[in-house]
């Protein structure tokens, strides 16, 4: 394997740990945390506010990881003339779910206040209302990520990389 090749496939390795990490965290959010806060104490909602509050460090590093080696490997594949329209298009609709989906984390603009809000989520139906919305939004979320990982797998098997031949 030349230099080039490995250099791809370290790309390809962290893109995928990275898409991993993020999605995986999501999912547990969406899928276990979340529901589990619906009827919860304070003090359930404290601990939950600090195990987000110690993984949105994580996915802000997944993020950055994901956009960064996402470009380059974009690049490297257009740039090898292997851009073909089809692929064009699936790598644009992938591109805008994973940029919706890195929106609705609001992880580069509303850090804090997103923490803020789980843990002084009130009784009422104000609070209920806001609880649902937040849930749908994680739902949304976990769709959009889930279409960037589907859509990024499919692009790698169909049009097949090379590395390593
Ligand atoms: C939620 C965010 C994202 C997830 C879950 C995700 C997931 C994935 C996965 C699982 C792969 C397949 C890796 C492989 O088997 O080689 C992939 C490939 C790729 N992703 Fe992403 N990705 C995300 C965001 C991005 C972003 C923001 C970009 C561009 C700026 C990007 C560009 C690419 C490219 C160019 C490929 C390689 C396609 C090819 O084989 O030519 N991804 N992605």
């Amino acid at each position: 394997m030349d230099g080039a090749s490995i250099a791809r496939l370290v790309l390809r390795l962290a893109h995928a740990i990275a898409a991993v990490t993020w999605l995986g965290g999501g999912m547990y959010y969406a899928l276990a945390l979340r529901p589990q806060l619906a009827g919860a104490g304070d003090e359930a909602k404290a601990l939950a506010a600090r195990a987000q509050r110690a993984f949105v460090r994580w996915a802000f590093w997944a993020t950055v990881v994901l956009i960064v080696t996402g470009i380059a490997l974009m690049y490297d594949r257009l740039n090898a003339g292997g851009g073909t329209v089809v692929y064009v298009i699936i790598l644009a609709v992938k591109v805008i779910a994973a940029a919706g989906a890195f929106f609705l984390t609001g992880i580069f603009t509303e850090r804090r206040t997103k923490i803020r809000a789980i843990t002084s989520a009130g009784r009422g139906r104000a609070s209920v209302e806001r609880h649902q919305r937040r849930i749908e939004r994680a739902w949304m979320l976990v769709g959009l990520g889930m279409v960037a990982f589907v859509l990024g797998i499919a692009l790698s098997s169909i049009y097949p990389t090379g590395v390593g031949h």
